[in-house]
């Protein structure tokens, strides 16, 4: 196991009905701008739930964060926290509405072009301050409400950034405002989950115990409430453990001291920018693509990962890698995710457009290793078809 720091400041306030003690969280003089998106939290209640826990005090409001939240949208958010004195941002809604958060709160106290905050990759920008915030969070699925990234789609790009300014100071999990999404979200929100897990576990033997077994206990977690949440979407304990499975796949926890491989999510990346194939959707397509590539490299996890995963111990070691990649798959599918490139319409003529993006973005050496080359990326995408 390597060194690590583990920080998370974040508070977490989880359950039913607890919307009601939001201003306990919330300094009483500041001046609040409410972010959502495209209006789900109007049709489905959440906003009033929201203002109403908060009467009194002193409210602004800005909508239209779209999904992959668009730099020149949060701008506009950005010049009205300045304009308007705020202090305090509060988001309401799913990944792109709290990441979008994320990016207001740093560009609006960043001294040089908010532009430069989506230079530094995987590495801390260097903001001296951000505004704070708190989410309610309405789709489990990014992890955002409890760690201090986010995405952002810029210049036909989505470029990541990270800063401690930007770990939410609280967060509302209230499993119930997620019971209006409609299934193919759900199922986005399982797979991000799952995948998130894997790029921090299917890697190489590191004896990082206590992250491997909980991080198995996240993909066990899923396999059995995927569908059933999907299907039943107002069962509260199965969507309350897709929530709780959701935060814990991303903040820091089962990442810490272990290799990681963000392949999937760099590819997909590119994937959402050039065709709006939604976040999730593109994992779901790529995942067994990479490890089928991989699977050299990610010889021993894709063995372990296949026996404590999915109970898979007979054959020779192919043949339990090979049946291992086909159910992950299949759970995809089960789900309602298609998995391959073709199924959205995406042909071989594309992929040289795909390795031109990703060359562009500098998403030229991936892996836990630094090795995945973009010929290996074309390898791939070409397996994807
Ligand atoms: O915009 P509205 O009208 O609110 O509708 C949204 C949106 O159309 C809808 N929705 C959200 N909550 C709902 C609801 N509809 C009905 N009932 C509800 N309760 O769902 C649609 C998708 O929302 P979005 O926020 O885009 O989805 P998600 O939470 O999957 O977020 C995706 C974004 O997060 C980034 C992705 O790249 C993408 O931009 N990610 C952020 C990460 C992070 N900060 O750590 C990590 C992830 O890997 C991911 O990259
Ligand atoms: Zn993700």
């Amino acid at each position: 196991m390597n060194n690590f720091d583990y920080y998370n400041p974040t508070k977490i306030l989880f359950g039913k009905d607890r919307l009601t003690e939001l201003a306990d969280h919330i300094v009483p003089d500041s001046k609040v701008l409410i972010l959502y998106g495209g209006g789900s939290v109007k049709k489905f209640g959440t906003l009033e739930k929201v203002t109403q826990a908060l009467s009194g005090r002193k409210l602004f409001e800005f909508g239209g964060i779209e999904p992959n939240p668009h730099y020149s949208t949060l701008m506009k958010a950005v010049q009205i926290v300045k304009e308007q004195d705020i202090d305090f941002l509060l988001a309401v809604g799913g990944g792109s509405v709290m990441d979008g958060t994320k990016f207001i709160a740093l560009a609006a106290r960043y001294e040089k072009n908010p532009e430069e905050l989506l230079q530094f990759g995987f590495e801390h920008v260097p903001a001296k301050s951000a505004v704070p915030f708190g989410t309610v969070v309405t789709l489990p699925a990014t992890g955002s409400e409890m760690n201090c990234g986010g995405v952002i789609s810029h210049n036909g790009t989505k470029s990541p950034f990270f800063s401690s300014l930007v770990f939410p100071l609280f967060s509302f999990l209230d499993p119930t405002l997620t019971f209006s999404l409609p299934p193919k979200q759900v199922a986005n929100g399982v797979v991000d989950t799952f995948i998130h897990t894997v790029e921090q576990y299917v890697t190489f033997p590191d004896e990082g115990r206590f992250q491997d077994r909980t991080a198995e206990g996240i993909l066990q977690t899923l396999i059995e409430i995927g569908k059933k949440t999907i299907d039943n979407p107002t069962d509260y304990d199965a969507r309350a453990n897709l929530v709780w499975c959701a935060t814990n796949a991303l903040n820091g926890l089962i990442g810490a001291g272990v290799p990681q491989d963000w392949t999937t999510h760099m590819i997909g990346h590119e994937l959402t920018a050039m065709f709006g194939i939604d976040h999730g959707h593109t994992l779901a397509i790529l995942q067994p693509s990479i490890w089928t590539i991989r699977k050299e490299q990610k010889h021993d996890k894709l063995l372990q990962y296949a026996e404590r995963v999915w109970g898979i111990t007979e054959g020779t070691d192919d043949e339990r890698i090979d049946q291992a990649i086909a159910t992950t798959r299949s759970f995809f599918e089960e789900l309602g995710l298609s998995t391959s490139l073709s199924s959205c319409g995406i042909t071989e003529e594309n992929i040289d457009d795909i390795i031109a993006a990703l060359e562009k973005s500098g998403r030229t050496a991936l892996s836990e290793s630094g090795d995945l080359t973009l010929d290996i990326s074309r390898k791939i995408l070409e397996h994807a078809l």
